[in-house]
């Protein structure tokens, strides 16, 4: 039986510039739940100083994934931390062997989860990750490092999507709205019960 008081976590998932940050942050708010935003900590963890926190820096920079083990790390210790409090994750699993760890962890902790895929046209999140790079400085958002983010997400996106689809938890909404519009899908969709029964 589930520990988790307020239902089942949200696994927010989407390509590069999907919006998956924008949104997880406005479904936290809106379901009283915490945030693991794993591309967030991983920033602040490159920021340390130490050996591993510039390799992962320089992995983050060239639009690489970092070493599973050190985000496996991260989302471990957050899940322990989070007690009876329901999660939106996002950023975490990037790859087949972090979905098998994300349903270990979580079932380790009888928590279950759902699965909420942000859909959008790869033209339209560069547009937005381009436009994003004359306000923000973020190291990864040069176009080198946004067409190896996206090469990355496509590599590992299609066996991900399978396997929340054929573990029944697999809902997908359609980003290429305005965040307010796509805010409302991703909400109708989580309230509505149809789904929960399957988890
Ligand atoms: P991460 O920070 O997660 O980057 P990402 O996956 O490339 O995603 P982005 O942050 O670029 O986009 P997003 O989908 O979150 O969209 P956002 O809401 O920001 O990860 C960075 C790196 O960390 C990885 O490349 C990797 O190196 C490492 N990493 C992270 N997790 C890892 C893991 N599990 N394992 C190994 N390595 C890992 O929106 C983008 C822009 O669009 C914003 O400017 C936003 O304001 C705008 N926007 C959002 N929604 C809309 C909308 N509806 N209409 C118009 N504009 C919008």
């Amino acid at each position: 039986m589930s520990k988790q008081a307020d239902g089942p976590d949200v696994i927010i998932y989407g390509g590069p510039g999907s919006g998956k940050s924008t949104q997880a942050h406005l479904l936290a708010a809106f379901l009283s739940a915490y945030h693991l935003n794993a591309g967030a900590l991983l920033r602040a963890f490159a920021h340390s100083n130490s050996q591993e926190a510039k390799a992962v820096a320089k992995a983050m920079a060239k639009g690489a994934l970092v070493p599973a083990r050190i985000s496996t790390n991260l989302v471990t210790k957050f899940v322990s931390h989070a007690g009876k409090r329901r999660l939106v994750i996002e950023g975490y699993p990037r790859s087949m062997s972090q979905v098998y760890a994300l349903d270990k962890i979580l079932s380790s902790h009888h928590r279950s989860s759902a699965f909420v895929y942000i859909k959008l046209p790869v033209t339209v999140a560069r547009a937005r990750l381009l436009k994003r790079a004359k306000l923000e400085h973020r190291a990864d958002d040069t176009p080198k490092a946004i067409a190896e983010r996206i090469r990355v997400f496509h590599q590992q996106s299609k066996d991900i999507l399978a396997h929340y689809r054929k573990t029944d938890r697999l809902i997908t909404i359609d980003g290429n709205h305005t965040v307010t519009a796509t805010k409302k899908l991703v909400e109708r969709a989580i309230k509505d019960q149809s789904w929960t029964n399957k988890i």
